[in-house]
């Protein structure tokens, strides 16, 4: 089946890449020619891993392409997938204005029966308002549009893409859910997890998932605090909790806050038209504001530990708003940087993947130093704010790292370590949720047992 995935960003070079290597021919347009230029050389804009292999495969094949023209993009399309961005208003609402941008070039470009799949995360109705603006460009051919929310997850995308938990599709007509039926069911052969719903109930679907995800780490964020004033284990109580099936273990993990290009963007959307519809969701409400306040809440510790040096030296870990991306939409990093260098301090930022990107977006600063590797972020520091987890931060020879910084402190906002061995090493350990365990402590211990 010939496809169109327009929108050539995380989830359209994901989705048209993963159609192609299921047997589809498809074209990925988008109207960023340079991005275009660059795929048709076989160079991959962003980082996912194993991504590049699987484009440059399906390329070679001749079943993935890739277009900056409608025109071109059209022709022998069956279904066309909407995947361009749906960034959040200053107002929290999400701005439609690229689909409604992409529904009009498509009715304008159209050229024979067609299916119109919405995949961006977009506020329920927007699908059918994709309806009213194609009817407009009155091309008179017709056309069916569905919802099609995705569910991929940076970092693991090709994955989530291939072996799908679920596939949800909103269809007007049962036709239409035959058809993405055919087209998804490569994808799930070993057994069919394809649900269809109504247009609006796939729309809010979507919406519902993320914030029932953001609500659980929100909870477990706010708990944590309470934990620290108790003197209680955040991780004891998060094992505690999990093992209930009824409440599971995912996304009950403790930390600076929720980032990335959807939870946030995502929460304040359906906040936002819940409002406008004045049926507002107090709850919602709240976990954003717990996600906000609680990066605010960490860095003010650190803050108020580094109180006594004039221009601390604070080494910033992990940049990217979770491992395995170079994303740094909405990452809890740049609410660190922006807060810490407001507060004087001298940072040096590493983070294994992101750091290019972070050149872009970052402002000219002298107060910024961009380091090639966690130790010599550390040389001189007198913190560590170790803020996204990224595997390689594991298993680093702590007792090195400690030789290079002139203090003592490590700000953990990801629970990657264990109090106690920290403590021995005489770091100054502050983690989430879980008692600081002060060095000295543990040197009285074990000189009174030697
Ligand atoms: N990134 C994720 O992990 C993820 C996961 C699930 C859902 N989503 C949703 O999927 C959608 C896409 O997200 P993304 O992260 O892939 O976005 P992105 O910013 O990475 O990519 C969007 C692309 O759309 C292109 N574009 C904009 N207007 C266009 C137009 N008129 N015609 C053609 N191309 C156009 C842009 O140039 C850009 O390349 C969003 O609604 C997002 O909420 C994202």
């Amino acid at each position: 089946m010939q496809i169109v995935v327009i929108g050539v960003g995380y989830v359209g070079l994901v989705t048209g890449t993963c159609f192609a290597e299921m047997g589809h021919h498809v074209v990925c347009l988008d109207i960023d020619e340079s991005k275009i230029e660059q795929l048709k050389k076989g160079e991959i804009p962003i980082y996912e891993p194993g991504l590049q292999e699987m484009v440059l495969r399906n390329q070679k094949s001749g079943r993935l392409s890739f277009t900056s023209s409608y025109q071109e993009g059209m022709q022998g399309a069956r279904v066309a997938f909407i995947a361009v961005d749906t960034p959040p208003l200053p107002d929290g609402q999400a701005d439609r204005s690229r689909v409604f941008g992409v529904a009009k070039s498509i009715g304008l470009t159209m050229k024979e029966e067609l299916l119109i799949v919405t995949k961006s995360t977009v506020p329920p109705g927007t699908t059918h308002e994709i309806r009213r603006i194609i009817e407009e460009q009155g091309k008179g051919i017709p056309f069916a549009v569905a919802s099609n929310p995705e569910f991929l997850k940076e970092g693991s995308a090709l994955a989530d893409c291939l072996k799908p938990d679920r596939v949800i599709v909103g269809v007007e007509k049962e036709e239409d859910g035959y058809l993405l039926h055919k087209l998804f069911a490569p994808f799930m052969l070993s057994h069919d997890r394809f649900i269809v719903m109504d247009i609006l109930s796939a729309e809010l679907t979507k919406y519902a998932a993320n914030s029932m995800l953001a609500t659980r780490i929100s909870f477990m964020n706010e708990l944590s605090r309470l934990a620290e004033i108790l003197g209680a284990d955040i991780q004891q109580i998060r094992k505690g909790i999990g093992s209930d099936k009824r409440i599971g273990h995912a996304f009950l993990y403790p930390g600076i806050g929720y980032g990335g290009s959807c939870l946030p963007k995502d929460v304040k959307a359906l906040v936002a038209q819940a409002r406008a519809l004045n049926s507002p969701l107090s709850l919602l409400e709240q976990v954003d504001a717990v996600n906000q306040s609680q990066i605010e809440w960490f860095i003010n510790s650190l803050l108020q530990a580094l109180a006594d040096i004039e221009q601390p030296v604070i080494a910033v870990w992990g940049l990217a708003f979770k491992p395995d991306t170079d994303d740094l939409r909405e990452a809890p990093a740049l609410t660190a940087i922006k807060r810490l260098l407001a507060n004087k301090a001298n940072l040096r930022l590493f983070d294994p993947i992101a750091m290019d990107r972070a050149k872009q977006i970052l402002p000219d600063n002298p107060f910024l130093t961009y380091c090639s590797s966690e130790l010599e972020a550390a040389f001189g520091a007198d913190a560590i704010l170790l803020v996204t987890e990224w595997k390689q931060f594991r298993f680093i020879d702590m007792e090195e790292v400690k030789t290079k910084m002139r203090g003592h402190l490590f700000f953990d906002g990801r629970n990657q370590y264990a109090p106690e061995e920290m403590a021995k090493m005489g770091f100054y350990y502050k983690s989430i949720g879980q008692p600081v365990i002060e060095s000295h402590a543990l040197r009285t211990d074990s000189s009174k047992t030697s």
